[in-house]
């Protein structure tokens, strides 16, 4: 078997986060999303590994090439997003004429995927989807099942009336029957083509879709809240590492690398992870926070956050559940005139 996994989009609902990043590579507990998907597939035994690459490829390519992976990886460029089902025609080549696992590459599974994919062996399905009951279906591809519960009828795009609560998870298994489907969809009113249509493409025509319940949490790193979700569950599972010598009040589970300085005056609640060359002198860092490399805090608290690398904040109250991207500065200075002296890029929020 092997993978495809998407790391192409333009990612609009992280913005300004990502004018300057791929949003798949956007860290959550200091690690870039992409990587959870690389991981679960080679956890799976995959070794050979397509990467969908879009608007900032060569950014993602460096991102992926600087670790060392259990498996060979091809990146794939896909030009203009236009649509998951499009991905697979691009990948064509690649995929051959072998199974595949398709992965968003901004999803995170909590449990894997080792059994979703013995799921689909076992059952020798043309496709095999993952599900999860939701409390808001409409937002979600939605699948309506057959009145014994055992077979997908039909798929659905963000439904008025939702048939059921069991929303799509971003990650496929597929025979090689998807490149027939794929060929044959039409683009949808967003001019996608998207992987529901040629899903319900293999059912209309006969084929075996079979599927799965996700039982741990799954999550969409679409959008800021969802980042901050994804960040509490996976804080919520570390180990406490301290790779440094410190006289800070530490509490509960805590992650620091190497090079960090924290002072005594600081104190830090876990769960939380510090990156390396992180200096923190004189503040709180609170629960569900992950800080990235060479951070300078001063005087602040901060809760319920995620810092990326290379930004400063001094000075600066309580910031809480907050997403702050790379080389950012928050510093409550001193001079006159006084008042809150803003450089905000396009489309970003700030709730005082
Ligand atoms: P989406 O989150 O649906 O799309 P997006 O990245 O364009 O985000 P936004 O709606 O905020 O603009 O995409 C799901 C995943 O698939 C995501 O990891 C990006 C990836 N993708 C591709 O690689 N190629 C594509 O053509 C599309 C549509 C998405």
């Amino acid at each position: 078997m092997k993978a495809l996994i998407l790391s192409g989009g333009h990612g609009t609902r992280l913005r300004p986060l990502t004018y300057s990043q791929q949003k798949q590579l956007i860290p959550v507990a200091n690690k870039p999303v992409l990587f959870y998907a690389i991981e679960d597939v080679i956890e799976v035994g995959i070794r050979e590994i397509g990467i969908i690459v879009g608007p900032n490829a060569n950014m993602v390519r460096e991102a992926v090439l600087r670790e060392e992976w259990d498996a060979e990886i091809e990146f794939i460029h896909q030009g203009e997003p236009r649509g998951l089902a499009h991905a697979i025609l691009v990948a064509r080549d690649f995929l051959g004429d072998e199974d595949f696992v398709m992965y968003l590459g901004d999803n995170i599974l909590r449990e894997g995927i080792v059994g979703h994919k013995e799921h689909f062996e076992k059952g020798n399905y043309d496709a095999s989807i993952l599900l999860q009951e939701v409390p808001n279906p409409s937002q979600f591809g939605v699948v309506e099942l057959s009145e014994d519960g055992k077979t997908i009828k039909r798929l659905v795009e963000k439904p008025k009336n939702p048939p059921s609560n069991l929303a799509l998870v971003g990650i496929y298994f597929f025979k090689p029957v998807i490149h027939e489907a794929v060929r044959h969809i039409k683009p949808s009113w967003r001019n996608e083509l998207e992987i529901t249509d040629a899903i319900q493409w293999l059912i209309d025509h006969g084929y075996r879709v079979g599927w799965t319940k996700v039982t741990g949490w799954w999550k969409d790193t679409g959008k800021p809240e969802d980042l901050l979700d994804a960040n509490r569950l996976i804080l919520d599972d570390i180990e406490t590492d301290i790779r440094i010598h410190t006289n800070a009040r530490i509490h509960g589970r805590v992650v620091i690398g190497e090079g960090s300085e924290i002072d005594e005056s600081t104190v830090i609640k876990g769960p939380v992870v510090i990156g390396r060359n992180v200096r923190i002198r004189n503040s709180y860092i609170g629960p569900y926070t992950s800080i990235g490399d060479n951070v300078v805090i001063e005087n602040t608290e901060i809760e319920d956050s995620i810092i990326l690398q290379d930004s400063e904040i001094r000075n600066a109250g309580r910031i809480v559940e907050s997403l702050i991207g790379r080389g950012v500065k928050i510093i409550n200075g001193t001079s006159h005139p006084l008042g809150r002296k803003l450089v905000v890029g396009d489309n970003s929020r700030i709730i005082l």
